[in-house]
């Protein structure tokens, strides 16, 4: 990644000084991939700043966590104030405002930046999302914004805030990335399962669906690997082990969501889906023990009408996980004091990143059009598309059901949409419930308020005659 994010900058017309602390890989790098650049090594800290102009902006492509601060450690004694020092690894966001904070205090400026692309996308155009010490954004912008992908002309990068800012937004793409993915998947386990196709014909649906609405780098991968074959010429995908790994990215965006109290179920499900899909000796004997339903023998798919429907399944659920993304980061604003600018996250993520795809462009014109946008899903164009594919949604959904396929991420997103545009949710009786065994008190409607149901008030009721009168202390987690 370090490597091909200098290498994109000195094609850029930069002049980049390279270091790593395994000098060795300097010279090599020096005398391959960077000969004849505008590139100069150095073989130390010390080095590496001595021959920075001021104010030095050094980029920190090292593993999240100890490492960086051990980074910036080493830095500190050869920086000097007004120096600018840019993290630009998967960097949990509160250890990036800590960071922020510790390196204001000494006159340095702390960016956290989010980096998406892979190694391709560092060479060729990442998705940068930077956030922080806002005094560096004019010295770092031209760089920044000339290596980043486009998109229609526009780079993909923009301020995103300050602090933490710019690693979270990276965190809540790393959680939509999870969330499409396993989406992907579930599309592809009921074309196998349920439609009985080979993964040839997999691999042509994907490649399909790229030139439709879905049209995005992740179902690009997911054609060329269904197509993939293996050395005996059977699909190397079958082959691989179904127990998913993870770095922590989308647990972080999930846990985060519970901490806001934000319901981004779909992430949620996509990062359990990981969880119990590692749990696979266990799954095993679960195989053996528990039984499915019984599937229709004579039941016959019309295959065109099936994939269809899979592709307005796959479309709505997508809808509402940026939705339900896009909740996430308007409560993180509220939260943490952060002005973040929609439109602009939109825009970064349309080219670049791991995400990109046209739906993206979307999403972009509906915060342009109105950045103060309350929620995706009351855009015209995303309540329409939802409304149109629904049809297709709940009749995949359905027959996952029937078939007894997991469909985690499908089933949550269409229960989302249908809890969202419910006027009344049973959590009215949740709300007795409580107050039955627990006197948690409740507020009553305030068109059925009355003398003894007062209207905005916390009311106890002592529904068995048993209970007492006294209500416990009325407070939200
Ligand atoms: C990106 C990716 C990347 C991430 C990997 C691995 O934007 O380039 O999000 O940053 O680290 O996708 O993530 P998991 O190992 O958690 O799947």
């Amino acid at each position: 990644m370090g490597q091909n994010l200098i290498l994109n900058a000195a094609d850029h017309g930069f002049t980049v000084v390279a270091y790593n602390r395994t000098v060795s890989k300097v010279d090599q790098f020096l005398a391959n991939e960077a000969k004849g650049k505008s590139i100069i090594g150095a073989h130390s800290v010390q080095e590496l700043c001595a021959n920075l102009k001021r104010p030095r902006r050094v980029i920190l492509l090292v593993k999240a966590g100890a490492a960086v601060d051990s980074f910036i450690e080493q830095l500190l004694p050869f920086m000097e104030q007004g120096d600018i020092i840019i993290d630009g690894g998967n960097s949990h966001f509160p250890d990036s405002n800590r960071r922020y904070e510790e390196l204001k205090q000494k006159g340095i400026h702390f960016v956290g930046s989010g980096v998406s692309g892979g190694e391709e996308g560092a060479r060729y155009g990442p998705s940068l999302m930077p956030g922080g010490a806002e005094e560096a954004w004019p010295h770092i912008k031209e760089i920044f914004q000339s290596i980043a992908a486009k998109s229609d002309g526009e780079p993909c990068c923009d301020w995103v805030g300050p602090a933490g800012a710019g690693h979270y937004v990276k965190m809540v793409h790393n959680g939509i990335e999870y969330g499409d993915m396993q989406l992907i998947c579930e599309a592809y386990d009921l074309m196998k399962r349920v439609g009985g196709f080979n993964n040839k014909e997999i691999g042509q649906v994907f490649s399909k669906w790229n030139n439709g609405i879905l049209d995005s780098f992740l179902i690009e991968i997911t054609r060329d690997i269904l197509l993939y074959e293996d050395v005996d010429g059977t699909s190397l995908v079958e082959k691989i082990l179904d127990s998913a790994g993870q770095k922590g990215t989308g647990k972080w965006t999930a846990i985060n969501a519970l901490d806001l109290g934000m319901p981004v179920t779909l992430i949620g499900e996509a990062v359990f889906a990981r969880c119990l899909s590692s749990l696979k000796d266990e799954r095993i004997r679960a195989s053996q023990l528990l039984p499915g339903p019984e599937v229709p023998k004579d039941a016959v798919v019309d295959k065109e009408q099936f994939i269809d429907d899979l592709e307005q399944a796959l479309y709505a659920s997508k809808i509402i996980s940026y939705a339900q993304g896009f909740m996430l980061m308007r409560e993180a604003g509220k939260t943490y004091g952060w002005k973040l600018n929609n439109p602009a996250i939109a825009l970064m993520w349309r080219g670049g990143c791991i995400i990109r795809s046209v739906f993206l462009g979307e999403i972009t014109k509906a915060y342009r059009e109105n950045p103060e946008l309350e929620n995706l899903l009351f855009n015209n164009f995303f309540s329409s598309a939802v409304a149109k594919a629904q049809t297709g949604w709940r009749k995949s959904i359905g027959l996952a059901a029937t078939y007894g396929i997991p469909t985690p991420a499908f089933s949550t997103a269409l229960a989302f949409y249908d809890s969202y545009r419910s006027e009344r949710l049973p959590a009215n009786l949740l709300q007795a419930q409580r107050d039955y065994f627990g006197a948690h008190t409740f507020r009553v409607l305030p068109e059925a308020a009355s003398d003894n149901l007062p209207a905005g008030k916390d009311i106890h009721v002592n529904w068995t005659g048993k209970g007492g009168n006294v209500s416990a202390s009325t407070y939200d987690a």
